[in-house]
C-alpha cells in the first residue's frame, strides 16, 4: 500500500500558520500566564497542563462543551483526561453532590453510599471486594501494595511504555527514546523523572505490549534469579500511545501465565473502566484479572478511585496484613456523585449511545484517511478512541515510537484547538466522548480532520 506522501515541509508551513493563529486567539490565556506563574509552578496545577507558549486556561463547561477565558468554545474530546465521559456539569450528578452538601461531606466515617457503589461495582466487574482511593495513582499504588502483601514478594511487572500514575513503583519505563528501551527480551528499567530512587526503578520490570512469550521468558528468569514478580500490572488495551489493542489471544496468554506462577494480575481501569463498557475492559475482553484499579470517569468530576480483588488476593487487606487506609478514602460528597454517575448517568442506554456515537466518529475519519490516501488509522472502544498516523499497525512501544509522526499529531492538535475541538496538548492522548455528544459534535470532529488532510494533501 502506498500512502500520499506527507511533506515534512507542509506540516512545518502549516504548524506555524496554525500556532499564530492559536496565540492571537488565546491572549487572555497568556496574560493569565504572565500572572498564574509568579507563584504556581510553571502556571499550572500539574506537570501534565504545562504547554508553550502558555497553557489555555478553561473558565468552564457545560455537556459536550468547554469554554476558555479568551471566550473561545469547544467541543470538548479531552474530556479531562478521560474523566468526563458524563459531559459537564451533569443534573443528576449536580443534584446529588446539593442534596449531599447540606447532610455534611465528609466524617472518615463508612455511610451508605460507600456500600450501595460497592454492589454496583461488583456487579459489573465481576470482582468482589472493593475499597476506595482518590485517584488512579492511589489506585495503582494501592493495588500493588495489596499484590505485595499477599504474595510476599516485591518485584513488580508492568508493560514497558505505559502508564499507571505518578508513585515511584511506576513511574518507570515510559517515554523513553528508541536508544534506550534495551534489548526486547531484557527491557530496561528506567526512572520517568527525577526523584525515583534506583532501588525502586530496578524492582519493576518492563515487558513489551502484545508479547505474552517475551513476558513469560521475563518471568522465568525472574524466578531462576530469586525475584519471582508479585505481580503484573497493564492495561489490557494500552490507552497512551493513542489505543493499541490487545492481539487476539494475549490478554488469556497473560491469564494463564500469571494463573499458573501465582503472580497477582492487575487491570489498570483507570481509563478502561466505565469507559469503554459498564465493566470496562474486564467485561469487554472477556478475561477477569485478579485485580483492578479505578479512578477518572467513575467520579463524574470529583477525585476518586477504587481497588477490587478476588477474595482471596482481598483477605490480606481484611486481615489488616495489608493496611489500606486513607483520611478520605470512600468521602460522602464524592461518593453521592458516583452513586449519581453508575445509576443514573452511566447506564446501558449511555453505553448504546457511546457506541453510536464511536462508530460515527470511526467511520468519518476513516472516509477522510481513504479519501486522502493517509498514513494512519483508527481504533475506538465505545467513549476511547482516536487515529493513528502509521503506516503500520501499532502494536507496543517500540512500534509506535519507530512509527509515530509527531510534528503530524502535534499539528491536529493545533488545527483542532482552532476549530472549536479541544483536544489534549501531547501527542499520546485519544479522545473522550461523552454522554452528552451529538452527532453533531462528532461531525465537527470530522470536518476538522478532513480539512487538515485537504491541506495536508494539497
Ligand atoms: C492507566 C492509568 N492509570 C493510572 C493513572 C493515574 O491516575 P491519576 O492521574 O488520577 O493519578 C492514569 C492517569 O492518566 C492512567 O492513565
Amino acid at each position: 500500500m502506498t500512502y500520499a506522501t506527507i511533506d515534512p515541509q507542509r506540516i512545518a508551513e502549516l504548524t506555524a500558520r496554525e500556532t499564530e493563529r492559536l496565540n492571537n486567539r488565546t491572549v487572555a490565556s497568556r496574560q493569565t500566564y504572565q500572572r498564574a506563574h509568579t507563584h504556581l509552578s510553571g502556571g499550572v496545577a500539574s506537570s501534565y497542563q504545562l504547554r508553550d507558549p502558555w497553557p489555555i486556561y478553561l473558565e468552564g463547561g457545560e455537556g459536550p462543551k468547554v469554554w476558555d477565558v479568551d471566550g473561545n468554545e469547544y467541543y470538548d474530546f479531552h474530556n479531562g483526561f478521560g474523566s468526563m465521559v458524563q459531559g459537564h456539569a451533569h443534573p443528576a450528578i449536580g443534584r446529588a453532590i446539593a442534596e449531599r452538601y447540606p447532610r455534611g461531606t465528609h466524617f472518615a466515617a463508612p455511610t451508605e453510599d460507600v456500600i450501595v457503589v460497592a454492589d454496583e461495582l461488583a456487579r459489573r466487574f465481576g470482582l468482589p471486594k472493593w475499597r476506595y482511593v482518590n485517584s488512579g495513582s492511589e489506585a495503582t499504588m494501592d493495588a500493588i501494595r495489596v499484590a505485595r502483601g499477599y504474595t510476599g514478594r516485591d518485584t513488580v511487572v508492568k508493560i514497558f511504555g505505559s502508564y499507571h500514575g505518578h508513585h515511584d513503583t511506576v513511574m518507570v519505563s515510559i517515554g523513553v527514546p528508541y536508544s534506550e528501551i534495551g534489548d526486547r527480551e531484557n527491557l530496561a528499567s528506567l526512572a520517568y523523572g527525577a526523584g525515583i530512587p534506583a532501588a525502586t526503578t530496578a524492582m519493576t520490570i518492563a515487558v513489551p505490549f502484545n508479547d505474552a512469550g517475551a513476558m513469560e521468558r521475563r518471568i522465568d528468569r525472574l524466578i531462576a534469579e530469586g525475584n519471582k514478580p508479585a505481580c503484573v500490572i497493564m492495561e489490557a488495551a494500552m490507552m497512551n500511545l493513542g489505543v493499541v489493542l490487545p492481539e487476539p489471544g494475549y490478554l488469556e496468554a497473560v491469564r494463564e501465565i500469571t494463573q499458573r506462577h501465582g503472580i497477582v494480575l492487575i487491570f489498570d481501569e483507570v481509563k478502561t473502566g466505565l469507559t469503554i463498557a459498564p465493566g470496562g475492559a474486564t467485561e469487554y475482553f472477556g478475561v477477569k484479572p485478579d485485580m483492578v484499579t479505578l479512578a477518572k470517569a467513575m467520579g463524574g468530576g470529583l477525585p476518586t478511585g477504587a481497588i477490587a480483588g478476588t477474595e482471596e488476593v482481598m483477605s490480606a487487606v481484611e486481615d489488616r496484613r495489608v493496611r489500606q487506609v486513607g483520611t478520605y478514602n470512600g468521602n460522602p460528597l464524592v461518593m453521592a456523585a458516583v452513586r449519581a454517575n453508575l445509576f443514573e448517568v452511566l447506564t446501558d442506554d449511555a453505553y448504546a449511545w457511546l457506541n453510536h456515537l464511536s462508530d460515527r466518529i470511526l467511520a468519518g475519519c476513516e472516509d477522510v484517511i481513504k479519501r486522502y490516501n493517509l498514513p494512519g488509522y483508527t481504533v475506538g472502544l465505545a467513549a476511547k478512541g482516536c487515529v493513528t498516523f502509521s503506516p503500520t499497525k501499532i502494536v507496543d512501544y517500540e512500534s509506535y515510537l519507530a512509527n509515530q509522526n509527531a510534528p503530524l499529531t502535534d499539528l491536529a492538535w493545533l488545527f483542532n484547538m482552532n476549530r472549536g475541538i479541544y483536544m489534549t496538548p501531547g501527542r499520546e492522548e485519544e479522545w473522550t466522548l461523552s454522554v452528552t455528544h451529538t452527532d453533531e459534535a462528532i461531525d465537527a470532529y470530522i470536518a476538522c480532520f478532513d480539512e487538515m488532510a485537504r491541506e495536508l494533501t494539497a
